[in-house]
């Protein structure tokens, strides 16, 4: 997959080790723990690893009008594979309810299509309202629903 992608208001590329101050703060948005620099600083050469050896990742998503970290968006196998990866995105509270998700994951999507890929995937927990509208905006359809230790998680895919 590319990985520079501009959008009318947005740059999307690699995570840097510089990245890590506003990752760390997008970690403990989660709710989930407490999280610390070095945390971050180790995903993030994780995923520097993952797109070196897999070709797919998540990029860091930066606003073009002042550079700001939003958060991340792309591809990840997650619970799909290579061929047929899942749409991922994370961004600040702070950057929320703006359409840049919908906006980064737009052009992400169009990118994963183009390496010939045909089948994309998205997981959602079934509360996540704003995650389902942002795959709604881009033509993802409802496929399955499964259930794990965290709950109901629906499937949702995108056929190109
Ligand atoms: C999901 C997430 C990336 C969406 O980012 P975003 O930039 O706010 O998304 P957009 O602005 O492009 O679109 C959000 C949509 O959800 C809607 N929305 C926001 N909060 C909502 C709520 N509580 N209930 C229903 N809809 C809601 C918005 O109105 C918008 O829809 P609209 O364009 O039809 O008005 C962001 O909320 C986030 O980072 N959440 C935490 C991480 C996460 O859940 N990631 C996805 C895991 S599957």
């Amino acid at each position: 997959m590319v990985l520079r992608i501009e959008t009318e208001r947005l740059v999307l590329t690699p995570e840097e080790p510089a990245d890590a101050g506003w990752f760390t703060e997008l970690l403990n948005a989660r709710g989930t723990g407490v999280f610390t620099r070095s945390d971050a600083v180790e995903r993030i050469a994780a995923m520097t690893e993952t797109i070196a050896t897999s070709g797919i990742g998540v990029l860091a998503v930066r606003r073009r009008s002042d550079d700001a970290a939003l958060g991340y968006c792309g591809l990840v196998v997650g619970r799909g594979s290579l061929g047929e990866p899942e749409l991922a995105y994370e961004l600040l509270p702070s950057a929320r309810a703006h359409g840049y998700a919908t906006e980064a994951a737009r052009a992400v999507l169009a990118a994963a299509f183009a390496t010939g890929r045909t089948r994309i995937w998205a997981t959602v927990r079934s509360w996540n309202e704003p995650s389902f509208r942002v795959l709604a905006k881009l033509g993802f359809a409802r496929d399955h629903t499964t259930v794990d230790d965290a709950g109901e998680l629906v499937w949702l895919v995108h056929d190109g």
